[in-house]
Protein backbone atom coordinates (compact mmCIF):
# COMPACT_ATOMS: atom_id res chain seq x y z
CA UNK A 1 0.00 0.00 0.00
CA UNK A 2 1.03 3.41 -0.60
CA UNK A 3 3.13 4.64 2.53
CA UNK A 4 2.11 8.55 2.06
CA UNK A 5 -1.86 7.76 1.30
CA UNK A 6 -2.42 5.29 4.24
CA UNK A 7 -1.04 7.83 6.63
CA UNK A 8 -3.30 10.52 5.50
CA UNK A 9 -6.34 8.75 6.20
CA UNK A 10 -5.54 7.33 9.30
CA UNK A 11 -4.19 9.71 11.18
CA UNK A 12 -5.46 12.80 12.77
CA UNK A 13 -6.01 15.81 11.00
CA UNK A 14 -4.63 13.92 8.10
CA UNK A 15 -8.60 12.42 7.34
CA UNK A 16 -10.28 15.51 8.57
CA UNK A 17 -8.47 18.32 7.01
CA UNK A 18 -9.49 16.38 3.50
CA UNK A 19 -12.92 17.74 3.65
CA UNK A 20 -11.77 21.29 4.15
CA UNK A 21 -9.67 20.73 0.65
CA UNK A 22 -10.63 23.92 -1.50
CA UNK A 23 -11.81 21.76 -4.24
CA UNK A 24 -14.24 20.04 -1.84
CA UNK A 25 -15.29 23.47 -0.41
CA UNK A 26 -16.15 24.47 -4.11
CA UNK A 27 -18.09 21.17 -4.75
CA UNK A 28 -20.12 21.99 -1.55
CA UNK A 29 -21.05 25.76 -2.87
CA UNK A 30 -21.80 24.06 -6.11
CA UNK A 31 -24.51 21.53 -4.29
CA UNK A 32 -26.52 24.64 -2.86
CA UNK A 33 -27.26 25.30 -6.37
CA UNK A 34 -27.87 21.98 -7.18
CA UNK A 35 -31.19 19.59 -6.74
CA UNK A 36 -30.86 16.99 -9.20
CA UNK A 37 -27.01 16.10 -9.53
CA UNK A 38 -25.97 16.75 -5.64
CA UNK A 39 -28.83 16.84 -3.77
CA UNK A 40 -27.97 17.61 0.03
CA UNK A 41 -30.03 14.84 1.20
CA UNK A 42 -28.15 12.26 -0.79
CA UNK A 43 -25.10 13.50 -3.12
CA UNK A 44 -24.22 9.83 -3.86
CA UNK A 45 -27.31 8.79 -5.16
CA UNK A 46 -28.41 9.58 -9.09
CA UNK A 47 -32.29 9.06 -8.67
CA UNK A 48 -33.18 12.39 -8.87
CA UNK A 49 -31.67 12.34 -12.29
CA UNK A 50 -32.06 8.48 -13.55
CA UNK A 51 -35.85 8.45 -11.92
CA UNK A 52 -36.56 11.74 -14.11
CA UNK A 53 -35.08 10.60 -17.09
CA UNK A 54 -37.31 7.51 -16.13
CA UNK A 55 -40.24 9.84 -16.40
CA UNK A 56 -39.79 11.59 -19.50
CA UNK A 57 -39.28 8.28 -21.36
CA UNK A 58 -42.24 6.84 -19.87
CA UNK A 59 -43.79 10.00 -21.14
CA UNK A 60 -43.07 9.59 -24.78
CA UNK A 61 -43.73 5.87 -24.80
CA UNK A 62 -46.86 6.53 -23.21
CA UNK A 63 -48.85 9.35 -24.67
CA UNK A 64 -49.96 10.23 -28.34
CA UNK A 65 -48.86 13.94 -27.52
CA UNK A 66 -45.86 14.90 -26.06
CA UNK A 67 -44.62 17.97 -28.11
CA UNK A 68 -44.80 20.92 -25.66
CA UNK A 69 -44.28 20.84 -22.28
CA UNK A 70 -44.67 23.57 -19.72
CA UNK A 71 -42.76 23.41 -15.95
CA UNK A 72 -44.26 24.79 -13.52
CA UNK A 73 -41.17 25.91 -10.79
CA UNK A 74 -37.61 25.29 -12.58
CA UNK A 75 -34.91 27.04 -10.24
CA UNK A 76 -31.75 26.50 -11.39
CA UNK A 77 -33.03 24.62 -14.93
CA UNK A 78 -31.91 21.14 -13.96
CA UNK A 79 -34.85 18.84 -14.49
CA UNK A 80 -35.54 21.62 -17.59
CA UNK A 81 -31.96 21.07 -18.46
CA UNK A 82 -32.81 17.26 -18.63
CA UNK A 83 -36.06 17.89 -20.90
CA UNK A 84 -34.22 19.67 -23.30
CA UNK A 85 -31.91 16.75 -23.87
CA UNK A 86 -34.64 14.80 -25.50
CA UNK A 87 -35.56 15.77 -29.02
CA UNK A 88 -39.05 15.07 -28.56
CA UNK A 89 -39.88 17.94 -26.38
CA UNK A 90 -39.60 20.69 -29.28
CA UNK A 91 -41.29 23.43 -26.62
CA UNK A 92 -40.57 23.82 -22.78
CA UNK A 93 -41.90 26.78 -21.11
CA UNK A 94 -40.12 27.12 -17.45
CA UNK A 95 -42.12 29.09 -14.98
CA UNK A 96 -40.66 30.33 -11.64
CA UNK A 97 -41.13 33.29 -9.14
CA UNK A 98 -37.16 33.38 -9.34
CA UNK A 99 -35.39 34.98 -11.66
CA UNK A 100 -32.10 32.37 -11.70
CA UNK A 101 -28.85 33.50 -13.17
CA UNK A 102 -27.37 29.77 -13.14
CA UNK A 103 -30.92 28.92 -15.05
CA UNK A 104 -30.36 31.50 -17.58
CA UNK A 105 -26.71 30.33 -18.00
CA UNK A 106 -27.98 26.65 -17.85
CA UNK A 107 -30.16 26.80 -20.72
CA UNK A 108 -28.78 29.90 -22.76
CA UNK A 109 -28.70 28.13 -25.92
CA UNK A 110 -32.60 26.77 -25.74
CA UNK A 111 -33.32 30.43 -24.56
CA UNK A 112 -31.51 31.75 -27.50
CA UNK A 113 -32.81 29.55 -30.07
CA UNK A 114 -36.69 29.44 -29.06
CA UNK A 115 -36.72 26.11 -28.21
CA UNK A 116 -36.76 27.23 -23.71
CA UNK A 117 -39.19 30.11 -22.78
CA UNK A 118 -38.75 31.90 -19.21
CA UNK A 119 -41.59 33.01 -17.66
CA UNK A 120 -41.76 35.16 -14.28
CA UNK A 121 -44.36 34.45 -11.89
CA UNK A 122 -46.93 31.67 -11.16
CA UNK A 123 -48.96 29.52 -12.66
CA UNK A 124 -52.16 31.68 -13.17
CA UNK A 125 -50.31 35.10 -13.50
CA UNK A 126 -48.33 33.07 -16.62
CA UNK A 127 -51.33 30.68 -18.00
CA UNK A 128 -52.54 33.46 -20.46
CA UNK A 129 -49.05 33.15 -22.25
CA UNK A 130 -49.50 29.24 -22.37
CA UNK A 131 -52.69 28.26 -24.08
CA UNK A 132 -52.05 24.59 -24.20
CA UNK A 133 -49.41 21.94 -23.62
CA UNK A 134 -49.41 18.39 -24.00
CA UNK A 135 -47.35 17.73 -20.89
CA UNK A 136 -47.48 19.58 -17.23
CA UNK A 137 -44.37 19.31 -14.69
CA UNK A 138 -45.59 20.54 -11.28
CA UNK A 139 -42.49 21.05 -9.00
CA UNK A 140 -42.74 24.93 -7.57
CA UNK A 141 -44.85 25.65 -3.99
CA UNK A 142 -45.33 22.12 -2.50
CA UNK A 143 -47.52 22.86 -0.01
CA UNK A 144 -51.25 21.60 -0.21
CA UNK A 145 -53.12 24.83 -1.62
CA UNK A 146 -50.59 25.43 -4.27
CA UNK A 147 -50.29 21.64 -5.40
CA UNK A 148 -53.83 21.85 -5.58
CA UNK A 149 -54.41 25.30 -7.65
CA UNK A 150 -50.87 24.61 -10.28
CA UNK A 151 -53.16 21.13 -11.08
CA UNK A 152 -56.45 23.06 -11.31
CA UNK A 153 -54.29 25.74 -13.56
CA UNK A 154 -52.50 22.86 -16.04
CA UNK A 155 -54.99 19.47 -15.97
CA UNK A 156 -57.31 21.84 -18.13
CA UNK A 157 -54.78 22.93 -20.32
CA UNK A 158 -52.85 19.62 -21.16
CA UNK A 159 -54.32 18.38 -24.56
CA UNK A 160 -56.01 15.08 -24.64
CA UNK A 161 -53.24 12.13 -25.16
CA UNK A 162 -50.74 14.11 -23.17
CA UNK A 163 -50.16 14.07 -19.60
CA UNK A 164 -49.70 15.73 -15.82
CA UNK A 165 -47.04 15.15 -13.69
CA UNK A 166 -45.28 16.23 -11.21
CA UNK A 167 -42.30 15.80 -8.23
CA UNK A 168 -42.01 15.25 -4.58
CA UNK A 169 -44.63 12.38 -4.38
CA UNK A 170 -43.42 10.58 -1.40
CA UNK A 171 -45.87 7.50 -1.13
CA UNK A 172 -45.00 7.45 2.79
CA UNK A 173 -46.12 10.87 3.22
CA UNK A 174 -43.42 11.81 5.65
CA UNK A 175 -41.97 14.60 3.06
CA UNK A 176 -44.28 17.06 1.56
CA UNK A 177 -47.36 15.84 2.69
CA UNK A 178 -49.42 18.78 1.09
CA UNK A 179 -48.01 17.20 -2.58
CA UNK A 180 -49.03 13.65 -1.61
CA UNK A 181 -52.66 15.06 -0.53
CA UNK A 182 -53.47 16.90 -3.68
CA UNK A 183 -52.44 14.45 -6.11
CA UNK A 184 -54.00 11.61 -4.15
CA UNK A 185 -57.47 13.62 -4.14
CA UNK A 186 -56.92 15.09 -7.47
CA UNK A 187 -56.16 11.27 -9.27
CA UNK A 188 -59.32 9.40 -6.85
CA UNK A 189 -61.58 13.00 -7.97
CA UNK A 190 -60.98 12.26 -11.79
CA UNK A 191 -60.37 7.74 -11.26
CA UNK A 192 -57.15 8.14 -12.85
CA UNK A 193 -54.18 5.74 -12.78
CA UNK A 194 -50.60 7.04 -10.77
CA UNK A 195 -47.50 6.22 -12.04
CA UNK A 196 -44.40 7.31 -9.91
CA UNK A 197 -40.88 6.84 -10.76
CA UNK A 198 -37.54 6.78 -8.74
CA UNK A 199 -36.82 11.04 -8.17
CA UNK A 200 -40.59 10.42 -6.36
CA UNK A 201 -42.22 12.47 -9.79
CA UNK A 202 -45.14 11.49 -10.15
CA UNK A 203 -47.65 11.12 -13.67
CA UNK A 204 -51.22 10.51 -14.74
CA UNK A 205 -52.50 10.22 -18.68
CA UNK A 206 -55.05 12.21 -19.83
CA UNK A 207 -56.86 9.90 -22.12
CA UNK A 208 -60.51 11.96 -21.89
C1 LIG B 1 -37.95 22.42 -6.01
S1 LIG B 1 -37.56 23.88 -6.92
C2 LIG B 1 -37.67 23.31 -8.60
C3 LIG B 1 -36.61 22.35 -8.96
C4 LIG B 1 -36.51 22.03 -10.44
N1 LIG B 1 -37.78 21.62 -10.98
C5 LIG B 1 -35.50 20.94 -10.65
O1 LIG B 1 -35.84 19.76 -10.44
O2 LIG B 1 -34.36 21.24 -11.00
C6 LIG B 1 -39.01 24.84 -6.71
C7 LIG B 1 -39.00 26.14 -7.49
O3 LIG B 1 -40.33 26.64 -7.50
C8 LIG B 1 -40.29 28.04 -7.40
N2 LIG B 1 -41.60 28.46 -6.87
C9 LIG B 1 -42.03 28.46 -5.58
N3 LIG B 1 -43.32 28.85 -5.51
C10 LIG B 1 -43.70 29.11 -6.79
C11 LIG B 1 -44.92 29.52 -7.40
N4 LIG B 1 -46.03 29.77 -6.66
N5 LIG B 1 -44.97 29.65 -8.73
C12 LIG B 1 -43.87 29.40 -9.50
N6 LIG B 1 -42.69 29.00 -8.99
C13 LIG B 1 -42.61 28.84 -7.66
C14 LIG B 1 -39.10 28.35 -6.50
O4 LIG B 1 -38.63 29.65 -6.77
C15 LIG B 1 -38.13 27.25 -6.92
O5 LIG B 1 -37.25 27.72 -7.89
Amino acid sequence: MDDTRSRSETRFPGRWAAWFRPWRMMHLLWMRNSVRFFPHWNPASLDQVHGLIGMIRDIESRTTRHAVWVECGSLHGESAGLMLAFPFIVKLHCIDIRDSRILAARLAPFLKSGRCTFHHGTSRQCQAEIPEVDVAYIDADHSYDAVKDDIAVWYPRVAVGGALCGHDYHPSGNAWPGVRRAVDEFVAQHRLTLTTYADSSWMVLKTA
